[in-house]
C-alpha cells in the first residue's frame, strides 16, 4: 500500500523519539497497544507547573503510520494546555497524514496513547 509523502517523511525523520524519567513528577506516561495488528506506542509528556506540555517523545513498535502518528502527536501537543491536548482527535491525525481506511487504527492508538499519558500526569499530581 501506498503511503502518504507526510508518512514517509515523519517515519524517515521521526520528531521527538525517546523517553522521559517516569519518576519525575512532571512527567506523564501514556502506553498502548493495538489488538488488531499488535503493535504498541508509548507516548510521555512534560508539563509545567501552569499546565503547559512544554515537551513530549514517543517510542513506538508498530507500522509507518503508528510511527508518523506518535511523531506528529508530539509535535502538536508542545505548548498546549492539557485540555488543549486532551481534545486532538485521531481523524485530525488522519486528516494531516492522509492515512487509509485501514490505518485509521494506527491514528486512534496516537489519541489513545495522549490521553493515557494526560491521565497519567494528573492521577500523579493528585496522588502527591
Ligand atoms: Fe505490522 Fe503493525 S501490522 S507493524
Ligand atoms: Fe497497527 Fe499501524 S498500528 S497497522
Amino acid at each position: 500500500m501506498a503511503y502518504s509523502e507526510k508518512v514517509i517523511d515523519h517515519y524517515e525523520n521521526p520528531r521527538n523519539v525517546g523517553s522521559f524519567d517516569n519518576a519525575d513528577p512532571s512527567v506523564g506516561s501514556g502506553m498502548v497497544g493495538a489488538p488488531a495488528c499488535g503493535d504498541v506506542m508509548k507516548l510521555q509528556i512534560k508539563v509545567s507547573e501552569s499546565g503547559i506540555i512544554e515537551d513530549a517523545r514517543f517510542k513506538t513498535y508498530g507500522c509507518g503510520s503508528a510511527i508518523a502518528s506518535s511523531s506528529l502527536i508530539t509535535e502538536w501537543v508542545k505548548g498546549k494546555s492539557l485540555d488543549e491536548a486532551q481534545s486532538i482527535s485521531n481523524m485530525q491525525i488522519a486528516e494531516e497524514l492522509e492515512l487509509p481506511p485501514v490505518k485509521i487504527h494506527c491514528s486512534i492508538l496516537a489519541e489513545d496513547a495522549i490521553k493515557a499519558a494526560i491521565d497519567d500526569y494528573k492521577s500523579k499530581k493528585t496522588a502527591k
